[in-house]
């Protein structure tokens, strides 16, 4: 199944959150394309950095404010009609889930409504960047979309993953009430350069954990599994997506599955670090495994993720040292 190509030159789009890791990488592919990009960004947890290359480009929009206040009237760049709405603001590590809890409730409710409202007015397509916690500690593996999860609502990652199911549930009600052409895709773990070295997710972590010759510090016994997905491809996923005419949800990411031990030794071989493992108590409601079952993707958008994580890995050691230095 090939998708063509929709969104290109002509076109406005709007990313909230543009600032952010995945989603200045998504910017970057869309102006690439010709597209006239607006992001906007309250900087919680993004940085100027991912998109200060982006300074000088006309087709680029950078609108300082936070989604969940609704979108700011009377800028400029927010006034015309926007042809797709891609939400992508949340903050997402899970350090993130206690110190911004409130935050994380409102961008994923508030701010959702207000978006889809938009999109409802522009006659946009809605894309919402929902996530592989909406299947919580599955039962089910690998996680195909028709499982419904295994969410904790009172625990302290529920903040985020019952934001998420909300989100998903307005962009669905707005499909179905107010006729809005949606998108959801779940997007499953990702790494890769721009990620923010301390934001507590366990690539970044272990990266600069190994290049500063520190103990690499595992949760639990460091079995519990992941698959993880390089930017490019989460980002290649996310555009075919949107080019589609799929509703979803889409699982996105890849199904190379390790456990935080073997991804923890790989970073110190692949880093050419002395460090060693130090393990840690296990963190509340952490989810034992996780793996997308990605035959949708494959089947209707023709996706394939193509860098492994050996190179992927390097790709994302060799950013962080950079900045290191
Ligand atoms: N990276 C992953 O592995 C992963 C996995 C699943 C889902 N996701 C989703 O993808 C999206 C991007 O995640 P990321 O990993 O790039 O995180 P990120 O924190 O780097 O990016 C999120 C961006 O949203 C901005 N933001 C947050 N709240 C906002 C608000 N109220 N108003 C305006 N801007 C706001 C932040 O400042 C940041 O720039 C998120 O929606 C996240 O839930 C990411």
């Amino acid at each position: 199944m090939a998708v063509e190509r929709r969104y290109g030159e002509g076109h406005r789009i709007l990313v909230t959150g543009g600032a952010g890791f995945v989603p200045s990488h998504l910017v970057d592919v869309l102006v690439e394309r010709g597209c006239t990009v607006v992001a906007v960004d309250n900087f919680v947890t993004g940085s100027e950095e991912n998109i200060a290359h982006l300074r000088e480009q006309p087709l680029f929009t950078l609108v300082k404010a936070d989604v969940s206040d609704g979108l700011p009237e009377h800028v400029p760049a927010l006034v015309e009609r926007f042809d797709a709405i891609l939400h992508m603001a949340s903050p997402a590590s899970p350090t993130d889930f206690s110190a911004l809890p409130v935050e994380i409730l409102r961008v994923g409710s508030v701010a959702t409504l207000h978006l889809l409202e938009r999109a409802a007015e522009d006659g946009a397509r809605f894309l919402l960047a929902s996530t592989s916690e909406a299947y919580g500690d599955p039962h089910v593996h690998p996680q195909p979309e028709s499982y419904w999860g295994n969410v904790n609502p009172v625990g302290v990652r529920s903040v985020y993953d019952e934001a998420k199911r909300f989100a998903e549930a307005a962009t669905m009600a707005y499909h179905r009430s107010r006729g809005v052409d949606v998108a959801i895709v779940r997007i499953f773990n990702t790494y890769g350069p721009r990620m923010r070295p301390d934001d507590g997710r366990a690539i970044p972590t272990f990266i600069s954990q190994a290049l500063r010759g520190a103990p690499l510090t595992v949760h639990g016994s460091g079995d519990q599994t992941r698959s993880i997905c390089y930017v490019d491809d989460l980002v290649r996923g996310i555009l075919l997506l949107l080019d589609s005419a799929e509703t979803g949800p889409i699982n996105c990411g890849t199904e190379h599955e390790m456990s935080m031990r073997d991804l923890a030794t790989r970073i110190i071989e692949l880093s050419d670090s002395r460090s060693e493992l130090v393990f840690l108590p296990r963190t509340a409601d952490d989810p034992e495994m996780r793996r997308p079952d990605l035959t949708r993707a494959r089947t209707l958008l023709g996706y394939r993720p193509e860098v492994g994580p050996e190179e992927g890995l390097r790709r994302t050691i060799e950013h962080f040292r950079q900045r290191l230095h």
